[in-house]
């Protein structure tokens, strides 16, 4: 496994593999990985003769007031994970070899990151789109992995690869959970051991919501009004949003009538969370993907 930094390198790399007949697929991530990502790689792994794992903090898709100075970062800690997982090469470049100056131009999307996320977030997924595309323009995989925590980001991205005909397939891979319910982020060490606690009315409301949909609840308000009933009685918690949408196009949908997505972010202290569930990944009788 090797770390790449160089554009022009990983290139080189994935050319070779491309002669010979083999088959790339690209996880790309913003390091500081977890078992969520491990999945990724996983998968990668199954589908693919060789996997790049990109590690990019991406400044592009921080708003002004957000983390990307304080995001976890340790490459040493995410070489080892996508060592132990058979990834073949980490590529880790610096943010002036992704944008160079008088760099200019941008991927954005004018459906879909109205909603949800974008509402709070209104650069982000302009950076993540364009920094996607650039991902993919750098590796050319055949596949790309993505997590469906991030139910709207994977939203986004099916539809600009089909907007710009990008010849790359699109996989999402489950949620990944701690034995306790919380779903992995790399956020969640920025939170306190009371925040931690906290911050297991996400996965409570979402067991709530999977519950009430398989007991046949198909009013969507009901739903949500008791999902946000659960988590306003935490005092750490602060609901951005609890909703229920079109998994393709991230519209509200009133009455469960097909198959929807239902998404929240919450803020446990300062830290934003999100989690999800979709209607018709709703299992029988387990919650999903726990990681005991
Ligand atoms: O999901 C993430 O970690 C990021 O948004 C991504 C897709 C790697 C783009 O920076």
């Amino acid at each position: 496994m090797q770390v790449v930094k160089n554009i022009d390198e990983v290139r080189a790399q994935v050319r070779e593999w491309k002669t010979q007949g083999l088959t790339v697929g690209l996880v790309p991530t913003m390091g500081y990985l977890h078992d969520g990502h491990a999945s990724l790689i996983d998968a990668s792994r199954r589908d693919n003769d060789r996997t790049v794992v990109s590690v990019f903090v991406n400044p592009m898709q921080f708003g002004p007031t957000e983390d990307f100075e304080s995001y976890p970062r340790d490459l040493e800690r995410d070489s080892k994970l996508v060592e132990v997982h058979g990834g073949d090469i980490i590529f880790n470049p610096e943010p002036y070899e992704m944008y160079h100056e008088g760099f200019s131009s941008f991927v954005d999307m004018t459906v879909l990151t109205q909603e949800l996320c974008g509402l709070s977030r209104p650069v982000h997924f302009r950076g993540v789109c364009t920094v996607v595309s650039k991902l993919f323009n750098i590796v050319k995989p055949d596949r790309a992995y993505f997590g469906k925590k991030d139910a709207q980001q994977l939203a986004v991205i099916r539809h600009m690869v089909d907007d710009l005909n990008m010849d790359i397939e699109i996989i999402g891979c489950p949620i990944v959970r701690e034995s306790n319910g919380l779903a992995m982020s790399s956020r969640n060490t920025y939170l306190s051991d009371a925040e931690k606690k906290a911050a297991l009315v996400l996965s409570k409301a979402v067991f709530l919501g999977m519950d009430m949909v398989k007991n046949g609840e198909k009013n969507s308000s009901v739903i949500i009004g008791k999902m946000k009933k659960l988590i306003e009685a935490e005092p750490l918690a602060r609901i951005d949003y609890v909703k229920i949408v079109d998994s393709a196009t991230m519209q509200q949908i009133p009455i469960l009538n097909r198959p929807v997505l239902c998404a929240m972010a919450v803020y446990i202290g300062s830290t934003r969370l999100i989690d999800n569930f979709f209607t018709d990944e709703i299992g029988g009788g387990s919650h999903g993907n726990i990681n005991a």
